[in-house]
């Protein structure tokens, strides 16, 4: 696993007055600060400097100072106490990082226009809603399983077939289409231009975007296709006149409480990027790491297995048996733990502002170190090992926000609840059918907007019952 989990661990830094020591972190150069180190492996560096330094830290990017919270207090104050001091940090005049490929959506946006996107997007995840694409998404997963290949023994990469299959999820259940025929492309260009847009954030050496070099000329390239994808689907929807009752339908009907008006086409595309986008990779790691841990804790995967036999009896697994598969759900929620999809948080303080005993002056670059968060030692017993059990015995209260895969406050995922219906029910679906063996020797994590199995994972499959050639 991760090379510094067998490091000893920092206790945490804190009072009972919540009076936090800031560590700047030492070895940052002149001009570059500590971009060389960072720029390597982030995840990896974030967590060894916060087990060495402790829970807030400061280091800089070029000329970019940032800070690194890792105590649930931090987490709590900027999230939710201070949320409106600390806003997303994408300004859409000049437009950087996700803002690059995401536009001025729901992720990226502030102020008035997310406030009124987030109007329009929230009721699509209505729990009335999401009970009738739950057996969307169990026949979506059938369908995609019986067409994997026949010869079992022959391993497959099980992360890009969890990408390939919230890929089509979240295109079936929040735009009524199938985009079968182009997941491959769509997974390809999300994959470049998602990289692209974090190099560009993170490394003060990437080059400015009107050079010609390959890696501009081939971001362009890949936002032209899915720039031509969405507006397709838009152009089709609007012309058609049929309706579906979708997201896309919902974004289309939105007008403006006083002047009538609709959302433009710009606005259009930027928000179902944004759904394409956070909706399938986050859900799709997940369970590529669910799948991981399963593999290497045979008695976890036992457990999980009897579960899912005994509640489901062979039956396609529904919303309705959720409640009766907690295991399935403790070592998704595990998971998430250990491999958290968003493992930093990060916003930009718009006024000065004192918290926890520190004088942030406005423009201060903050992350919250969720992936430090998980492991951190004076809130989680045991917190390098997977113990789904943990969930059972309601470890969950110890740690309000020491536990925070979705985010916290007004900016939470939309897709929490959508994300916790489709993890556990694909997970029960194909724990059916086949029991996961890990092919390969190392599986290394990657911070590449989310956090990601390096390489992908090759698994083999061995089959537990006959598949059903299901038509989605
Ligand atoms: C396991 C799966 C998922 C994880 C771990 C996850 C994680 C997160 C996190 C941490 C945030 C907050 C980011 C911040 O505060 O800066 C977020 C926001 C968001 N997520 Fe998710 N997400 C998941 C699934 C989904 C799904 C399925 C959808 C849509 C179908 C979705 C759509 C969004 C959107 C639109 C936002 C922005 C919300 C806003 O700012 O108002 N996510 N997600």
């Amino acid at each position: 696993m991760l090379a510094s989990e067998c490091g000893t661990v920092r206790p945490a830094m804190v009072d009972a007055g919540s009076s936090f020591k800031l560590v700047d972190v030492p070895g940052g150069l002149p001009l570059f600060g500590h971009a060389g180190v960072f720029k390597k492996d982030p995840l990896q560096t974030m967590a060894d400097w916060w087990r060495r330094y402790g829970d807030v830290l400061r280091f800089r990017l070029g000329p970019k100072t940032l800070h690194l919270f890792s105590h649930p207090d931090l987490a709590e104050e900027v999230l939710i106490k201070q949320a409106d001091r600390f806003v997303k940090v994408y300004d859409p005049r000049r437009p950087v990082g996700l803002a690059l490929v995401l536009g001025n959506g729901l992720v990226t946006s502030s102020g008035e226009i997310w406030k009124r996107h987030r109007r329009i997007i929230q009721p699509i995840f209505h729990r009335t809603r999401l009970t009738a694409m739950a057996d969307r998404m169990v026949q979506i997963g059938e369908h995609r399983i019986a067409g994997w290949p026949k010869q079992t023994e022959q391993p497959i990469d099980i992360a890009a077939e969890m990408m390939a299959l919230t890929l089509e999820v979240i295109s079936h259940t929040m735009f009524t289409t199938s985009v079968v025929q182009h997941i491959d492309q769509i997974s390809h260009a999300l994959r470049i231009s998602l990289r692209y847009a974090f190099d560009s954030f993170h490394n003060p050496l990437h080059p400015p975007a009107w050079l010609p070099t390959g890696r501009n000329r081939e971001f362009r390239r890949v936002m032209a296709f899915m720039d031509d994808l969405i507006y397709g689907l838009i152009a089709e929807r609007r012309g058609s006149g049929k309706r579906h009752d979708d997201l896309l339908d919902r974004l289309l009907d939105a007008r403006d409480e006083e002047s009538g008006a609709g959302l433009t086409d710009q606005e259009l595309r930027d928000e179902a990027l944004t759904i394409f986008a956070a909706g399938h990779e986050t859900t799709a790691n997940a369970l590529a790491w669910t799948w991981y841990l399963l593999a290497i804790h045979p008695d976890v995967k036992a457990r999980f297995h009897e579960e899912v036999d005994r509640v489901l009896q062979g039956k396609r697994p529904t919303v309705d048996d959720l409640p009766n598969l907690p295991y399935t759900r403790a070592l998704f929620d595990e998971s998430l733990r250990l491999f958290p999809p968003a493992p930093a948080i990060q916003r930009k303080a718009v006024t000065d502002t004192m918290i926890g005993g520190l004088a942030l002056p406005a423009g201060s670059v903050v992350l919250i170190g969720t992936y430090n968060l998980h492991r951190h030692p004076a809130f989680w017993s045991d917190p390098e090992r997977f113990l789904p059990e943990r969930w059972l015995k309601g470890e969950r209260s110890l740690a309000r926000y020491a536990y925070l895969p979705f985010g916290a406050g007004p900016r939470a995922c939309v897709g929490t609840h959508f994300a916790l219906i489709e993890g556990p029910l694909l997970l029960a679906l194909i724990g059916q059918y086949y029991d996961l063996r890990l092919a390969q020797d190392r599986v290394e994590p990657q911070l590449m907007v989310t956090l990601r199995p390096k390489g992908g994972i090759l698994m083999t499959r061995h089959p537990r019952r006959r598949v059903a050639t299901s038509a989605a």
